[in-house]
C-alpha cells in the first residue's frame, strides 16, 4: 500500500476543505433566508410609512376648518390632520416617524403625541422629544376658492 492510501483511510477528526467550504455555505445561505425572513416579518409587522396607495388629492370645504380649528382626513390611505391658523394651512400625515405608530393631535399643548414610545413633535411637526429621526411628513396644501385640497395634482 503507499503512502497516500496509508493517509486516506485514517478518520479524520478535522473537517476536509471540502467539508468546510460546504458548511460555509450551508451557512451563509441559513443566513441569508433568516434575513430575508426578518425582512419579511419586519414588512408585515410595521408597514411602509410611505403611502401605501396612490395618493389622489383630497378636497373639503374651507367652511370645515376654522381658524385655530383642525381637519382630520386619509390621505393615500393614511391618516392625515390639517391645521388652520391665523397664519396658515398646514397639513401633516399623523404616520410617526420612528415606527409607524398613529400620532394624536393634543389641540390644548399644539403638539403631536406618539403614544408608542412616547414620541413628540411640535404644531410643525419638528421632533420635540422621543426616538422619531425625522419630522413628520408635511403635505401639500392649498386654497382653491372656498375649496382646501390635500395632496398634489399629478
Ligand atoms: Fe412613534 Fe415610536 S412609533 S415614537
Amino acid at each position: 500500500m503507499s503512502e497516500e492510501n496509508k493517509t486516506s483511510n485514517k478518520p479524520t477528526s478535522k473537517p476536509s476543505a471540502f467539508t468546510a467550504r460546504r458548511q460555509f455555505i450551508q451557512i451563509g445561505i441559513a443566513a441569508l433566508g433568516a434575513a430575508w425572513l426578518g425582512v419579511l416579518v419586519q414588512s408585515k409587522i410595521f408597514p411602509a410609512q410611505g403611502a401605501s396607495q396612490e395618493a389622489k388629492p383630497v378636497e373639503f370645504p374651507l367652511s370645515e376648518l376654522p381658524v385655530g380649528g383642525t381637519k382630520s382626513l386619509l390621505y393615500g390611505g393614511q391618516p392625515a390632520l390639517v391645521l388652520r391658523t391665523p397664519e396658515s394651512i398646514r397639513a401633516y400625515s399623523l404616520i410617526c416617524t420612528h415606527l409607524g405608530c398613529t400620532v394624536q393631535w393634543q389641540a390644548d399643548k399644539q403638539e403631536f403625541y406618539c403614544p408608542c414610545h412616547d414620541g413628540l413633535f411640535d404644531q410643525f411637526g419638528e421632533v420635540l422629544a422621543g426616538p422619531p429621526p425625522v419630522p413628520l411628513e408635511q403635505l401639500p396644501v392649498r386654497v382653491e376658492g372656498d375649496m382646501v385640497i390635500v395632496g398634489e395634482v399629478v
